[in-house]
């Protein structure tokens, strides 16, 4: 369930951007040449990397150029913290040229949104920074499911509120089925469910099998109807194997 966010970013945007970066002199050098010989920058400098859902992996590519008239030779790629890795694909880049610079953030345990600096630093010390945000939404199946009904607290707003008003079998079963059994009763995380006993099918919803396979009659706590029960069994029943 990786998300992958690769922006590719046209040439022509970096025809309007002319104004070197500004840099820092480590040393108390009379100002040489050098200076406008080695300058570089990463694009975009603020990206936004929209949404994942907590627990994905985010990934983006940017540009480090080498606006300079000398090779550009990078020396480090970092982040403030362990979550966020970046690595060139090249550490030399000649003059006028760029290499990618991948980016990947893992959102394991982060419950809200993030702002990443990640800085770029050559041979020489000089540095570069570019902003990176992401949304995270929190994941309604993080964590341990096992011993937490699925018609109980937030699961009810996937798992039951979207059976409400749906009369046709096939509508319900889309609705509140699908999503465990799979398309059409094929199969997914739970067993196929096609070329079933009708009598069968009903008792198994009303009275359910286990914690994984609930009753869902309302009788026992469930989403269903005794009518909705009627329409969907028929339905399903009638999907041959
Ligand atoms: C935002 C909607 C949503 C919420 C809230 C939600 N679920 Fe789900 N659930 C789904 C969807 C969609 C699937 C189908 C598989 C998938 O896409 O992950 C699913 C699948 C499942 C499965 C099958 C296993 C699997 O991962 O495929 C179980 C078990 C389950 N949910 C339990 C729960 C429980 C327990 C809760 C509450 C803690 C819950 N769900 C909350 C939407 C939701
Ligand atoms: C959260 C996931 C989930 C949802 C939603 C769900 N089921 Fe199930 N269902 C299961 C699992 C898991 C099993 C297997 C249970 C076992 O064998 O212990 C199962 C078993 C069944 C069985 C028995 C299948 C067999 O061959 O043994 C039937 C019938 C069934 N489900 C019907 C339905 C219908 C109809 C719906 C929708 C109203 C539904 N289920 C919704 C998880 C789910």
């Amino acid at each position: 369930m990786h998300m992958l966010f690769v922006l590719l970013f046209a040439m022509s945007i970096f025809s309007g951007c002319t104004s070197p970066p500004p840099h820092r002199a480590d040393s108390e050098v009379v100002k040489t040449p050098t200076i406008e010989m080695q300058s570089f920058l990463i694009q975009p400098q603020h990206l936004d990397m929209g949404s994942v859902m907590e627990g994905e992996e985010a990934q983006a590519t940017l540009f480090v150029r080498n606006t300079g008239l000398l090779p550009l030779h990078i020396a480090e790629v970092y982040s403030e913290c362990g979550c966020t890795v970046g690595s060139v694909a090249s550490q030399e880049v000649p003059p006028g040229g760029f290499t990618t610079l991948d980016v990947r953030i893992d959102t394991t345990a982060k419950g809200e949104d993030i702002v990443k600096k990640i800085t770029v630093i050559d041979l020489l010390g000089n540095k570069e920074e570019a902003w990176l945000t992401l949304r995270v939404k929190e994941n309604p199946h993080a964590g341990d499911m096992s011993g937490r009904g699925i018609f109980s607290g937030k699961c009810a707003a996937c798992h039951v509120v979207p059976a409400a008003g749906k009369v046709k079998g096939e509508d319900i079963y889309a609705a509140v089925c699908a999503m465990c059994h799979g398309v059409e009763g094929r199969g997914a995380y739970a067993p196929k469910l096609r070329g079933q006993d009708v009598d069968a099918l009903r008792l198994i919803l009303q009275h359910g099998i286990d914690r994984r396979m609930p009753a869902f009659s309302r009788e026992k706590g469930g989403p269903l109807s005794p009518h909705q029960i009627v329409e969907l069994t028929n339905w399903l029943s009638g999907l041959d194997e």
